[in-house]
């Protein structure tokens, strides 16, 4: 199948084509998302977004509105980014926005989705030198790697071994009772691990240099060892789906889940995470659900690899102790979950 471009215009649109054009497998389609995003249901779709000084795309903003009211135009969809910048912020949180936006509306994405290009260029500056090369040569071969990548991409079937982590209290907290609903809607066959990471026995990671990290992690470890290395590594390897139980605490992952996403690096040295699902379940007691996605879609989709399925997460608002498994229409929001976690893609 055919990639597909989508392609906000604005000034510096043209440049990015430039670069993108060479690099993409013979027959892509383009196609201005102000024209609609009809049709645009079973493709392999690539994004392509150039920023203007501001860090904005004023056609891209008008796709992510639409995309956030349709429900399903990308259904059965599978995608990837790229983000060109002028300066040297936004590229990221403009990925982001969109790859949340467009999941909710139906579209997977691979793992590491994402090859962004700040103005200067010097977010290449390591893969350059590992490689070789310089910094715009460094580019134009992550894209074509995307694009093989997203070329050649054939699905996955339903997870079969899936873990789920938090770091939350059972006996109160209302995101393992959403846990509870969708686990219960799993079906037999589905072996189920839970790995709490609480008790602080889970020490951030260090930032050791990157030799040190690798030397580690070919060993299967990291330097503090400890449960990270002992019970959730293996765990991780042995899954093919992961499920993060998130309560929002302060707009933000809590710290163990984000100490275990920064800890992941050691074992990511050695491993890609690209036919590992990952999904979500969030809830806050107020508000702000989708900035908790967006953390889980930088850390784990486009940093760490892990492939996110169509609608990854299921968002609730709960604050009260005991409140969510009352809030209308819950169970069969978990049910839909779980039956949408077993459907191939
Ligand atoms: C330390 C802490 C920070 C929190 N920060 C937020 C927040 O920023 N926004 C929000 O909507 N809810 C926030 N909450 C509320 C929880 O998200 C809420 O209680 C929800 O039910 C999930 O938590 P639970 O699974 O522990 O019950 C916070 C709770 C705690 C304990």
């Amino acid at each position: 199948m055919a990639i597909t471009v989508i392609f906000p215009r604005n000034e510096y649109s043209e440049n990015l084509r430039e670069i993108l054009e060479p690099l993409l497998p013979p027959g892509a389609l383009w196609r201005d998302p102000e024209e609609g995003l009809e049709d645009l249901r079973g493709r392999k779709l690539l994004f392509a977004v150039a920023l203007d000084q501001g860090g904005c795309n004023m056609s891209c903003y008008r796709m992510l509105s639409l995309l956030r009211r349709s429900g399903g135009l990308l259904e059965d969809s599978v995608g990837a980014l790229v983000v060109t910048g002028v300066g040297e912020l936004y590229t990221k949180d403009v990925a982001r926005d969109l790859v949340l936006a467009a999941n909710l509306a139906g579209c997977a994405f691979l793992g590491r989705p994402l090859v962004e290009a700040t103005g200067s260029l010097r977010n290449f500056q390591v893969q350059a030198q590992l490689g070789g090369t310089d910094e715009a040569t460094a580019f134009r071969m992550a894209i074509a790697e995307l694009a093989e990548r997203l070329a050649g991409w054939e699905g996955l079937p339903p997870p079969r071994r899936v873990l789920a982590l938090h770091a939350s209290v059972r006996s109160t907290s209302n995101t393992l009772a959403l846990w509870e609903l969708v686990k219960a809607g799993l079906p037999e066959e589905v072996e189920v691990r839970e790995v709490c990471l609480q008790n602080g026995t889970l020490a951030d990671c260090i930032g050791c240099s990157y030799t040190a990290c690798l030397h580690f992690g070919q060993q299967g470890g990291c330097f503090y060892g400890g449960p990270m290395v002992e019970e959730v590594f293996p765990a991780v390897r042995d899954c093919d789906g992961l499920v993060m139980l998130c309560a929002n605490y302060n707009d933000a992952l809590s710290a163990n889940l984000t100490a275990f996403v920064n800890r992941l690096t050691a074992l990511f040295r050695q491993n890609r995470f690209y036919d590992k699902q990952l999904y979500g379940l969030i809830v806050s007691g107020y508000s702000g659900g989708d900035l908790i996605a967006r953390q889980l879609i930088s850390g784990l989709n486009m940093n760490k690899s892990f492939y996110l399925p169509p609608r990854f997460c299921l968002l609730e608002t709960a604050n009260e102790k005991g409140s969510l498994v009352k809030l209308p229409g819950i169970a069969e929001r978990g049910g839909a979950f779980a039956a949408q976690m077993m459907a191939r893609r």
